[in-house]
């Protein structure tokens, strides 16, 4: 055993402050990878554990939007090395369940490393005293170090940025995944994005990229219209404008409140798809009517992680970035340290910015 000190924020239940704390890490295990984060992007999703709107195990270290380098690996690890650049997958497929052999790992069943490692088995991290931690989503990015499983750890192009690394974790691959996977839009069709936070405004690239037109965004917020004419879109509507869209191909709801989603069904022409990609809080219900979504014979369809599989769709997307063909950059909005993350939660609150990261 070769244990090391690192350091992560713990959270500590809803409406509590999560804190920096200084926490021990074990060995990897035989398949397992233990990785020194070079970057964490902060998502509503952790936002939503914070604010109970999520119910998720107090005592484990948040974030599960990062990047870092392969610092050791288990015996049984193939495929990665010292030194590797790695983009963590908050479903780390198993590559055995059913979900997985229909070919969607995305609905992975028994994901490697579940439970967010909590189980005595998978359970890597503890404090000084004894008391075990636990990684959210099974790769906790919010800590200076994790142990992950094999299939959480995926090797992209090193000349990646850490930061750009970060956000393929999550946003990216959410957003641009609900566009080709789920929705798979195609050349001309029209578009119209609800909400560009991280997710939209990934959404409205990948929509770009596919060649859909026009690509119209909708959000509250006149700054992150701004942002989303950058990453592509070709008309912006603030909310109260939204009906101004009605008429869609596809329709894409990248918040997670229920008002949005119906929007989203008002929006698209009789024939037209609607994708759900934000989350609410847990148990909301949206309603739309029945008669109509039949006659019109529109589609709803909900996208998790952009039905993406991370070891296909994560170089791939790191590499359209290299090559200059997707310009996250925009993303960023701000780089941060681990303290600055309460104040980070606060700005995603008041809608302020695209993604914060933390750079280790
Ligand atoms: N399906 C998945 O697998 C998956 C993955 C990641 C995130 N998510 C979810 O996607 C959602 C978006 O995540 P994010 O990190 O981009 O969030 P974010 O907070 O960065 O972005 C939300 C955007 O919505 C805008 N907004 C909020 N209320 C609005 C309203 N009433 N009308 C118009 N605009 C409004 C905000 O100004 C902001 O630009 C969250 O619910 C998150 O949990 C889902
Ligand atoms: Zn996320
Ligand atoms: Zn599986």
């Amino acid at each position: 055993m070769t244990e090391i000190a690192t350091r992560g924020v713990v959270f500590r239940g809803p409406g509590q402050a999560a804190r920096i704390e200084a926490l021990v890490l074990a060995d990897p295990g035989r398949s397992e990878v233990l990785v020194r984060m070079a970057a964490a992007g902060v998502c509503h999703s952790d936002l939503h554990v914070v604010d109970g709107e999520w119910d998720r195990p107090a005592g484990v270290v948040l974030g599960h939007e990062g990047a870092g380098w392969v610092e050791r690996i288990g015996e049984d690890v193939r495929g990665l090395e010292a030194g590797d650049l790695v983009v963590l997958a908050w479903t780390a497929p198993c590559g055995r369940c059913a979900p997985c052999e229909r070919g969607e790992p995305w609905l992975c069943a028994t994901p490697d490393g579940a439970g967010h490692r909590l189980s005595p088995e998978l359970q890597r991290l503890h404090r000084p005293t004894g008391e075990p931690i636990g990684a959210y989503s099974g790769i906790g990015t919010f800590g200076e170090h994790q142990v992950v499983a094999r299939s959480a750890a995926v090797k992209v192009d090193p000349r990646t940025p850490p930061e750009v690394a970060a956000l393929i974790g999550c946003a990216v691959t959410t957003g641009i995944g609900a566009v080709r996977n789920t929705a798979d839009v195609k050349a001309g069709e029209s578009v119209t994005v609800i909400g560009v936070g991280g997710v939209g405004l990934s959404a409205i690239m990948g929509a770009a990229a596919a060649g859909a037109h026009p690509i119209t965004a909708i959000d509250r917020s006149p700054a992150k219209l701004e942002l989303a004419v950058r990453a592509g879109a070709h008309r912006t509507l603030l909310a109260e404008e939204a009906m101004q869209a009605a008429g869609s191909d596809q329709a894409f709801e990248c918040i997670g409140l229920s008002q949005t989603a119906e929007l989203a069904i008002d929006l698209v022409r009789p024939g037209g798809t609607v994708t759900l990609v934000g989350m609410t809080p847990q148990g909301h219900r949206a309603s739309f009517d029945v008669y109509r979504l039949v006659e019109d014979g529109k589609r709803i369809i909900g996208s998790n992680y952009g039905s993406a599989v991370p070891a296909r769709d994560f170089p791939r997307i790191a590499t359209e970035y290299v090559e200059g063909r997707l310009p996250l950059d925009l993303l960023i909005t701000e780089r941060i340290g681990l303290e600055q993350l309460d104040d980070a939660f606060a700005a995603m609150r008041r809608g302020d910015g695209a993604r914060r990261v933390i750079v280790y």
